[in-house]
């Protein structure tokens, strides 16, 4: 007995290449991902990359920044020599789209990867239906969006639109003191508004990231905005000392006011509407016999509003200096990434929405796609994550909305670059 089914080209499209992305950086005890920014593992990504555009006839370039590009030209741009470039005239803008290989430590296989991985095979669905484009189509790998290496968020897309110092970018360090110029191998070439001006358009599809879709009908949303967000380091320094023989009233104990810190983030937000997290601590000298000398807390904060986020986090710095005082601590505050509101094209998301039947919803995760957002008309498309759960092994989406998003992007770069 023949048992006949048609196995969706884009399911068996979508398992293959997840597959072979499912092992890298892996982590076997915690099965969450460890995919730092020019690491072996982020570097075996980077390779799949160059192999995977290389299947596809799609030239790669580099922006100098880290950031990858594979191109797909139309048929017109594409003796220009690097049409692969992103485009020639402005009459052939390109659209680009893509996402991060980065992870955030021991974080989850969607966050990033998905949305390169949907773009290589919207394009083999656009190739597949004989639709050619007339803009090129090129696909994104940028560099470092967590920071989880060198501690600012979206850097290559900072350096790529000129919103991060080339020179302070190249000094940046990582726990081992290496620097981003280092692993880069270069000295970052920063702004280019040569490759921006090729671009008419960025879509970047992501996993959703918190329950906006989840039980809802649709598997794919059209983000309308990120929440502004920035990440504060809070030095806390005391005097290290013997846990035994120094008397309680003697102490200068950081812990203390670092742990009061974290309890007043909590409550500050709440108070708010707005989220704060202190999710990254380190202790020294981290002995368990010895009171420590310093703690260095990182906090994560977050709101809908500009105003509401500058006020949360002088509410957060206030009461730690108020309970330094009180534990003859020291304090100092360093802001080392800020992201401002950022507002998606309206005509863009709109048109995105209306044609792919998609709800439009704001998120407070930060992507490249805010960064470029300031210089490119750009819109994210979010696939339907079904407990909420981001930046942990936990995360998911079902293949099925993995396939959805992948639809929805070849629907949406045949509206862009195809007519
Ligand atoms: C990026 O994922 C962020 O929002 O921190
Ligand atoms: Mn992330
Ligand atoms: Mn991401």
């Amino acid at each position: 007995m023949s048992h006949h089914r048609t196995e969706d080209p884009l399911g068996a499209g979508f398992r293959e290449l997840w597959d072979q992305l499912a092992p890298v950086g892996r982590d076997p005890d915690s099965g969450g991902y460890l995919r730092y920014a020019f690491t072996p593992a982020e570097r075996e990504l980077r390779n799949w990359f160059a192999a995977q555009a290389k299947r596809r006839g799609m030239p790669v370039t580099d922006d100098g920044n880290g950031n990858l590009f594979a191109w797909w030209a139309a048929p017109d741009t594409a003796d220009d020599g690097p049409a692969a470039e992103a485009g020639t005239a402005a009459t052939a803008r390109a659209v680009l789209t893509g996402s991060h290989f980065d992870s955030v430590p021991h974080g989850g296989g969607y966050d990033g990867p998905l949305g390169i991985v949907s773009a290589f095979l919207a394009i083999d669905e656009l190739r597949r239906a004989g639709t050619v484009p007339v803009r090129p189509i090129g696909v994104a790998a940028f560099v470092e969006e967590e920071g989880a290496r060198f501690g600012v968020p979206c850097l290559g897309s900072r350096l790529l639109a000129g919103a991060f110092d080339p020179d302070r970018a190249a000094e940046l360090r990582d726990a081992d003191r290496v620097s981003f110029a280092e692993a880069l191998g270069a000295r970052p070439a920063g702004a280019r508004p040569d490759l921006l001006a090729r671009v008419g358009a960025y879509l970047e599809l992501h996993v959703e990231q918190g329950r906006a879709l989840a039980g809802g009908a649709a598997p794919v949303g059209v983000a309308s905005a990120i929440w502004p967000h920035g990440r504060w380091r809070f030095e806390f320094d005391g005097e290290a000392n013997h846990a035994g023989t120094t008397r309680m009233a003697d102490r200068r104990d950081p812990m203390l006011t670092y742990a009061f810190t974290v309890l007043a983030a909590n409550k500050e937000a709440r108070l708010r509407g707005a989220h704060a997290t202190i999710g990254r601590v380190r202790v020294e000298p981290n002995a368990t016999n010895a009171v420590p000398g310093r703690v260095t807390g990182w906090l994560d904060a977050r709101a809908a509003e500009p105003a509401v986020l500058d006020e949360l986090v002088e509410a957060v710095r206030a009461k730690a200096a108020d309970r330094a005082r009180r534990d003859g601590t020291g304090l100092t505050v360093v802001a080392e990434s800020t992201s401002p509101l950022v507002a998606f094209d309206d005509d863009l998301g709109a048109r995105l929405a209306r044609l792919l039947g998609a709800p439009v919803l704001p998120t407070a995760a930060g992507h490249d796609a805010g960064v470029l957002a300031g210089q490119v008309p750009t819109a994210m498309l979010f696939v339907r994550n079904p407990t909420g759960v981001s930046h942990s092994p936990a995360e998911h989406a079902t293949e099925a909305d993995c396939v959805a998003g992948v639809r929805a992007l070849a629907g949406a770069l045949a509206e862009l670059a195809c007519r």
